[in-house]
């Protein structure tokens, strides 16, 4: 026939501009194994409730079973002018069983079928996101006990505020991936429903079993409704916004590795391996992989966008429109899993410069709030009146080039006379982290339990 698809209805064949823009098999070829996946639980379904006979299931599976075989040893050849990946699958059944796998499409559209197969990719990308992601969790955990007291200033405003722990910095990350999981694991069980028997959009009058293809495929239920089964993807949106969340955290600690690795901070360092060098500037180290997941946040971003956009406003039910789901998708798992292991490969790294990040401490009057703090507490001064009596000595300090600690105790008794030399420990950058035990804080013991808990709950 002039149409390799339709043709009873057909006379031609598409133009080739046509089979350009409306084939997806470049695309949706991905989803092999869960389309024959799909077909199988359905043709076992068919056989059970006598739509087809067990003879015609039976080589309808042995068939499925070469094609992916084909596939995967790649002797398959995916055609163009076949369009999807279901078109073909099912061509190369039927040059390999021949009438049978005519049967294979009973009680089935594309519609519900592709609804189906592309629940079950993107149920197996949340777990593999998922996996990553705990990679990251662990590399950060790791890293985090190590650097457990290693005191560096904590900021707001990008201006030295107090001073925190390294450890106590990274397992800041760790909270923001614990939620991420959580995302992934609601977008996870909420798109488990079967859309497998919704047929084109309205059902079908076969004498179909919804609740045994969804118990086949491992979706809890099958969907509820014939129409919203064909016209949803929410799940791949509610997966795409927890990528982008995750994508965003990323991208905050990729800019701080970018910040520590700079010549003002010089906190940590990467080595050759998480570096490239300059082809005119032969000094140079710079942190391109922490730069590249920083830019790679966009892209997932973007494509989380652009498939919000087709979306909108689309009439129920299937309109090809929906065929553009995959490629966003798709490129959205593999940045994501990329920079995601980009990251983790940079955290176990990564060298802490640990006298930089201690020096750092002494320069921004980082214990200010200590001193205030003590103020209150041994002289009694109500809090606003401790933060004036602190912010004179530091100017005092400033105007002099000297730290809060170089103060002589007659220069801050020039301020309040009632201090005394027990004022001293406080401005302790140790002292001030260790005193922070306050549940949630920095202090080096907190971070100790922090991460052992964070083990226990993450991974
Ligand atoms: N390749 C199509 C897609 O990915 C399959 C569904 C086609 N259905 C249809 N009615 N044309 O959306």
């Amino acid at each position: 026939s002039a149409n390799a698809m339709w043709g009873g209805r057909f006379a031609a064949g598409p133009a080739a501009i046509m089979q350009q823009i409306n084939a997806s098999i470049g695309v949706d070829k991905r989803l092999y194994a869960e389309d024959i996946q799909g077909s199988l639980a359905h043709a076992a379904m068919l056989a059970k409730q006598g739509i087809v006979t067990e003879t015609d299931a039976a080589a309808i599976a042995k068939g499925l079973n070469q094609v992916k075989a084909e596939i995967e040893a790649g002797h398959f050849e995916f055609k163009v002018a076949l369009e999807d990946i279901h078109m073909n699958v099912e061509q190369r059944l039927k040059e390999l069983i021949g009438e049978p796998a005519g049967r294979l499409h009973t009680a089935r559209s594309r519609n519900d079928q592709v609804a189906t197969d592309f629940k079950l990719w993107v149920r197996r990308a949340c777990d593999e996101v998922a996996a990553e992601t705990r990679n990251l969790v662990a590399a950060l955990i790791d890293r985090a006990e190590e650097e457990a007291a290693t005191v560096m200033p904590g900021y707001t405003h990008l201006q030295p505020a107090q001073p925190v722990t390294f450890g106590h910095h990274l397992l800041a990350y760790v909270e923001m991936l614990g939620r991420d999981l959580g995302r992934l694991a609601d977008a996870r069980k909420r798109l488990n429903e079967s859309p497998l028997g919704a047929a084109a959009l309205a059902g079908t009058t076969f004498p179909i079993d919804r609740q045994m293809t969804a118990k086949a495929l491992g979706f809890d239920r099958p969907t509820a409704n014939s129409l919203d089964s064909v016209s949803d993807r929410d799940f791949a949106l509610e997966y795409l916004s927890a990528l982008s969340i995750l994508a965003v955290h990323l991208s905050r600690l990729a800019e701080e590795i970018v910040i520590w690795m700079s010549e003002g901070f010089r906190f940590v360092t990467l080595s050759d391996a998480f570096t490239t060098g300059s082809s005119i500037m032969p000094q140079k180290k710079n942190p391109d992989a922490a730069e590249l997941v920083r830019a790679k946040a966009g892209e997932v971003i973007g494509l989380t966008v652009q498939l919000l956009i087709i979306l909108k406003g689309l009439p129920l039910t299937y309109g090809k429109d929906m065929q553009d789901d995959k490629a966003p998708t798709f490129a959205a798992t593999d940045t994501v899993l990329l920079s995601l292991a980009a990251m983790a490969g940079m955290i176990r790294d990564l060298t802490p410069n640990r006298a930089r990040m201690r020096e750092a401490c002494e320069r921004g009057f980082l214990t200010a709030t200590d001193l205030a703090d003590w103020l209150v507490k041994h002289l009694g001064l109500p809090f606003r009146d401790a933060h004036h009596v602190t912010g004179t000595l530091v100017k005092m300090a400033e105007d002099k080039g000297k730290g809060l600690s170089d103060l002589s105790l007659a220069e801050m008794q020039s301020v309040e006379p009632r201090i005394g030399d027990s004022v001293y420990p406080v401005l302790k950058v140790e002292n001030s982290v260790a005193g922070r035990k306050s549940e949630g804080g920095t202090a080096p013991d907190n971070v100790r339990a922090a991460a052992k808990a964070a083990r226990e709950r993450l991974l």
